[in-house]
């Protein structure tokens, strides 16, 4: 049984089963359908974790110059089998000079971007064929003008996005600038979806891509596919991809690259009730921030599930009604730091720990040091027990001040 009193708050800590479970349903995925699925850094980047995430995926997808660094050197090297894709909305020519050496593809959001880099792309590829490696590959990212996803901020096809390539600035682009060197396009239009959407979205990408997609090697399907969440429609993943393949027989690799897939629901934040005021009902303050620390809870916005465990190591479900109920809200001084209601069983005391459920992706990628506060340390537990991986303090604050 696991002793959470034992676990330094506030802390997020993964859970390695649950991981290794989510790895186990993308290891299927893999096989039935025939994609290759890279890891998502910007959703999940705790390479303390990699030994077995690399056993499962074939690499990363990297947002940039640091998340190809950590692939790099934390997940596996080209040299190694593995495949860095880096996108970047728009690589500044330094990003360019330290993603050449280690990027199996590089993705371009414009032609732009294209033509101002494809002859380093070309120069380093005639290089790497030399020594006998593989060049790296070159993909456009468009926008096929469909996605399901809300809130707008998650959405890459809402109106004046500057995500992908416009099918009528594809059409210029490719009169202006050709596409030589081009093996492959990139899309991203999902966010916590199932198959269906996916299936429906890629209608659109040959309605408007089709001509081009029939001369590319690869296709990059973006993240956003729920895949490790209990009823994803797998067999329609696999039915899309079948039909991607006969439609476009010279596809070789089609990689799907989700970040909260593999977190999914792999870890949690424990907090700590540090003081509890009056104020038209009772309001906990806790040692962690919904601005600091779960982002995501402000900008979808959601309501975590939690439960609470009290100073007897008893474990107490947050719930919706209840006879005790209090506001949980944050350590900052943002007026609207609060995470919401909750209800409890029992009363919450001074010193309880909170323990918010499913917080390992997109929160400690994203957290900051607002107000000074602390970040939470990190954890990781297997088999019940617990192990300290990293604490913070104030050098990490004045370090990047
Ligand atoms: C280009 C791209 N690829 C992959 C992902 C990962 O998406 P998710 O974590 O929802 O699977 C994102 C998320 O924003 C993205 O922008």
């Amino acid at each position: 049984m696991l002793d959470y009193r034992a676990i330094p708050s506030p802390c997020y800590v993964l859970e390695l089963s649950k991981l290794q479970h989510n790895l186990a349903i993308l290891e299927r995925a893999q096989k039935e359908a025939g994609v290759k699925i890279v890891l998502a850094l910007k959703g999940f980047a705790f390479w303390r974790s990699f030994e077995w995430v690399r056993a499962s995926l074939h690499g990363c997808c990297a947002s940039g110059v640091h998340e190809a660094l950590l692939a790099y050197e934390e997940f596996g090297s080209r040299e190694s089998g593995k495949e860095i894709c880096v996108f970047s909305p728009a690589f500044k020519p330094s990003d360019i000079a330290q993603i050449l050496p280690i990027a199996t593809h590089i993705i371009f959001n414009s032609f732009a971007q294209y033509h101002t880099y494809r002859d380093r792309v070309f120069e380093k590829n005639q290089k790497l064929r030399k020594l006998g490696l593989s060049p790296i590959k070159i993909g456009l990212r468009v926008n096929p003008l469909y996605s399901q996803v809300q809130p707008l901020i998650y959405n890459p096809c809402a109106p004046h996005s500057r995500l992908g390539i416009t099918p009528q600035a594809f059409k210029e682009g490719v009169a202006r600038y050709g596409l030589e060197g081009v093996s492959g396009l990139h899309f991203h239009t999902h966010c916590e979806q199932d198959a269906p959407a996916l299936q429906e979205t890629l209608a659109h990408v040959s309605a408007h891509f089709g001509s081009t997609l029939a001369q590319m090697e690869w296709l990059n399907m973006g993240g956003g596919q729920h895949i490790s969440k209990e009823g994803y429609a797998l067999n329609i993943l696999v039915e899309a991809v079948q039909g991607l393949r006969k439609t476009y027989p010279d596809l070789q690799d089609i990689f799907c690259e989700p970040g909260e897939a593999v977190g999914w629901q792999a870890g949690f934040l424990l907090s700590s009730v540090v003081d509890i005021v009056e104020n038209e009902g009772q309001i906990a303050i806790l040692d962690v921030s919904i601005t600091n620390h779960m982002p995501d809870c402000l900008e979808m916005p959601y309501k975590p599930e939690i439960f609470k465990v009290a100073g007897d190591g008893n474990v107490f479900e947050g719930k919706q009604t209840g006879e005790f109920s209090y506001f949980l809200g944050g350590a900052s001084c943002l007026a609207g730091d609060f995470i919401g209601p909750y209800c409890f069983d029992t009363p919450l005391q001074v010193g309880d720990q909170i323990v918010f459920k499913d917080m390992l992706h997109y929160t400690i990628v994203k957290n900051n040091t607002f107000n000074g506060i602390a970040l939470p340390a990190l954890g990781m537990l297997a088999h019940d027990k617990f192990t300290l991986l990293k604490s913070f303090d104030y050098t990490h604050y004045k370090g990047r001040n």
